[in-house]
């Protein structure tokens, strides 16, 4: 480019630029701003006690916004009771409720639990949150320019809906099974993988759950099953854990705190919402969008690989629905490989 063709596209963003100042940003300008924010935040470690973790400490990017271990690892080096879930798959499988157990059906209270969760990011609250974020002199133009309208600038609030559009903003790249969906393109899917979707649809019965519509295919009925993990380990216990927990009767994010620092009753999963007897043990069906980056699986992370998660769900949900089923190695292989196309 020439300079005074550089100089002129210069001005002209000049006066664009000039122009806008004195109105009201596109809907578009402020979106993006409000997701450059919220990635701002999500990255930034200042915001726990003790400056060493950040969200993207447990929803590591390169892993799928999972982090890879057991249960997740926070402040002070702290373990939780839980698997870290992926976020990618938010937006896509539409979800509405949030967590393993689905306590929070607003996002945007969700993305503010973990900062003061005591084993995850561990401020004391909301109040020592708007501190760490004001001390940081970054933060005021920025909020200023993704909220231009409301004063102040800086609240919970708006934390909240940074956090929120960013999350919403992450999209897992176009998977193999997508293109096979929605295009109809037949030659996604290996020979091997199609058979393992019609386990998966036909005597698997897998997609009775993890469902295959939606486009993209949300791979969760979005609905809370008993999972057979984790609960033989609580059984002799039950009558007192379930007592203790009604007696608490403990709401939205008070719920996270606690069975982030109780295994036990972790394991008791969407009865800590609802303390309703037939919901002992109820997880909601996570989607299976990416699953084989996202080991190890299930709430409480004690599978440790694709090939086990399998074998478990096999056995305890043929069971479970009174089909016992028995699938040869190579079946199995199948299975796996068209999870392997999500
Ligand atoms: C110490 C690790 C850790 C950190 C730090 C962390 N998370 Fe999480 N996140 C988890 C775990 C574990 C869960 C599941 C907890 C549960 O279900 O009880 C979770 C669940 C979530 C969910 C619900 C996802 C779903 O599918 O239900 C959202 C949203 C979320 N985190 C956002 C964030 C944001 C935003 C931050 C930063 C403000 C953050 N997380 C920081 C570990 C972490
Ligand atoms: C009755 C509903 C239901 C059916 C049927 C079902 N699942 Fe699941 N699946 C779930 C639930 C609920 C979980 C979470 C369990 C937990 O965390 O303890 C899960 C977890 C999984 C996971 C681990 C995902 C993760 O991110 O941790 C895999 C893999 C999986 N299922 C595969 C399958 C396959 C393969 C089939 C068919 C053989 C199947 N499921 C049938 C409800 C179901």
């Amino acid at each position: 480019m020439g300079l005074i063709a550089l100089l002129g596209c210069l001005v002209a963003g000049a006066i664009v630029v000039g122009h806008q100042s004195g109105r009201q940003p596109d809907p578009q300008t402020l979106l993006t701003q409000r997701i450059a924010l919220g990635k701002q935040l999500f990255n930034d470690a200042h915001l726990s006690a003790d400056g060493t973790i950040r969200c993207a400490s447990c929803h590591i990017p390169e892993k799928g916004y999972t982090d890879g271990r057991r249960v997740a690892v926070g402040v002070g080096g702290h373990t939780g009771t839980r698997n870290t879930p992926s976020l990618m798959t938010l937006a896509e499988a539409q979800e509405t409720a949030f967590f393993w157990d689905g306590r929070r059906s607003a996002l945007n209270q969700a993305v503010l639990d973990p900062l003061t969760n005591p084993v995850e990011m561990g401020l004391r609250d909301q109040a020592e949150l708007l501190q760490h974020v004001q001390q940081d002199p970054t933060y005021a133009p920025a909020f200023t320019r993704a909220f231009p309208d409301t004063k102040p600038a800086i609240s919970s609030e708006h934390i909240a809906a940074a956090l929120v559009v960013y999350v919403r903003s992450l999209r897992s790249p176009e998977s193999a099974y997508d293109r096979y969906a929605a295009h109809s393109d037949k030659t996604a899917l290996s020979p091997r993988a199609l058979l393992g979707l019609a386990i998966f649809q036909g005597k698997g019965r897998c997609a009775e759950c993890h469902r295959l519509e939606g486009a993209p295919a949300t791979l969760t009925d979005h609905a809370y099953h008993r999972t057979g993990v984790g609960l033989d380990a609580i059984a002799a216990n039950l009558p007192t854990l379930t007592e203790e927990v009604i007696k608490r009767s403990l709401r939205d994010g008070a719920i996270g705190n606690r069975v982030a620092t109780h295994a036990d009753e972790a394991q008791l999963g969407r009865f800590n919402v609802t303390q309703d007897p037939a919901d002992i043990g109820l997880f909601r069906t996570p989607s299976l969008r990416n699953v084989s980056q996202t080991a190890p699986y299930m709430h409480d992370g004690s599978v440790a690989t694709l090939d086990d998660a399998i074998d478990r769900e096999v056995y305890y949900r043929s069971l479970q629905a009174g089909h016992p089923l028995q699938l040869t190695v190579e079946e199995r292989a199948n299975l796996k490989a068209f999870l392997q196309t999500l």
